[in-house]
């Protein structure tokens, strides 16, 4: 069994947790909080008994294969640094860090520690109909690009509203609608695409300057996909893949619950697959697999780290081109 540490005791914390046990692959020894109060209250949620609590990352590093990060996003670097030097492997929510030039210290890194293994938790990407998606895509005859939503008021734009600074809508904690919403449109059409030659972004910006929404261009040589996303407001779009004709429909490019395929006679089949009801198991099965079989797995590895190095760099470049800066851009 692989010894399971945590960082963070939210929700996404608890469904990662109740994933990794469903598979059988993983045992949760230790939760690391910032208060013993809350990793307690986390382990009696899940009404688990022999698993300690820490509030010191040494303690949490000291005696577990992998650490699952799951804390706002400019701590993501720092928890990642440190359980690479302390040789466990790291699978750490999305956003991998905050910009390029930490990527690049967590790469050289990971070069002196050639076990540890590092994943990005892009939950979508492993799905069976993101892989459905994939296939037929790639029968179709000519690709002409994609429209990708991923629009979901904010269970903290409230908060918001009211005057308060929640991490995920700051860009104190590298947050904001491109790096937390954004980024599941953003993987999905570098998974299948590739990296574009160029892009643009054009965000609706808070006051605090982090952006609330936006849209998206992402140019390839022949097509390009236009990508909307936003935590201040709710969208019901679908999203769509362009063939000449032909067209894939999924309900929305982050939880996709169903793919449906239109013939160039608008004719529809249903083609994907009933999803999990917890989203996380089918990563959490993946990353044991390679955990248990590094040597077997080398080649998917490969390609996450390269996907996970070029929306990083994507999600830059579009910041960049919006003129958004993180406070984390400046420690470099
Ligand atoms: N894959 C998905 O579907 C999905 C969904 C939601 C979020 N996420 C990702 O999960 C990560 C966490 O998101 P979230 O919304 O849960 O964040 P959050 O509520 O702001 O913080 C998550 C945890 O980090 C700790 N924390 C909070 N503020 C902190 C601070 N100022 N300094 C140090 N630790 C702090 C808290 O744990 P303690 O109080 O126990 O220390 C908290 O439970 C993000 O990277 C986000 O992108 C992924």
């Amino acid at each position: 069994m692989i010894k399971l540490g945590i960082i963070g005791t939210n929700w996404i914390t608890k469904m990662f947790v109740e994933a990794a046990l469903a598979t059988n692959e993983y045992v949760l020894t230790t939760v690391y909080s910032r208060s013993l109060d809350s990793g307690e209250k986390f382990l009696a949620d899940l009404r688990i008994e022999d698993a300690s609590v820490v509030t010191t990352l040494s303690d949490l590093y000291a005696d577990i294969d992998v650490v699952y990060i799951a804390s706002p996003n400019a701590l993501h670097f720092e928890q990642s640094k440190a359980a690479i030097e302390a040789d466990v492997h790291v699978i750490v929510e999305k956003p991998t860090t905050s910009n390029p030039v930490e990527f690049a210290e967590i790469e050289q890194l990971l070069a002196q520690h050639a076990d540890v293994r590092y994943f990005e938790a892009a939950r979508h990407i492993h799905q069976p109909n993101f892989k459905i998606i994939a296939q037929t895509i790639g029968e179709l005859s000519e690709i002409q690009g994609a429209t990708l939503v991923y629009q979901k008021y904010s269970s903290r734009f409230d908060a918001y509203l009211a005057g308060k600074e929640p991490n995920v809508l700051t860009r104190e904690f590298s947050a904001g609608a491109l790096y937390d919403l954004g980024i599941y449109p953003i993987y999905a059409a570098i998974a299948l695409f590739g990296a574009p030659q160029a892009v643009q972004y054009l965000p609706i910006l808070l006051a605090n300057g982090a952006d609330a929404r936006g849209t998206a261009n992402l140019f390839y040589d022949k097509y390009n996909v236009t990508v909307i996303f936003g935590k201040n407001a709710n969208s019901y779009l679908p999203s769509e893949f362009y063939g000449l004709k032909e067209t894939i429909s999924t309900s929305n490019i982050a939880e996709l619950e169903h793919v449906t395929y239109y013939d160039g006679e608008g004719q529809t089949e249903n083609i994907g697959e009933t999803p999990y009801d917890n989203p996380m198991i089918r990563e959490a099965q993946d990353f044991a697999n390679v955990i248990n079989d590094p040597v077997g797995n080398h080649v998917i590895y490969n390609q996450w780290f390269q996907l996970a190095k070029q929306v990083n760099q994507t999600l830059f470049d579009l910041r960049s081109s919006a003129g958004i800066e993180f406070p984390a851009d400046q420690k470099e």
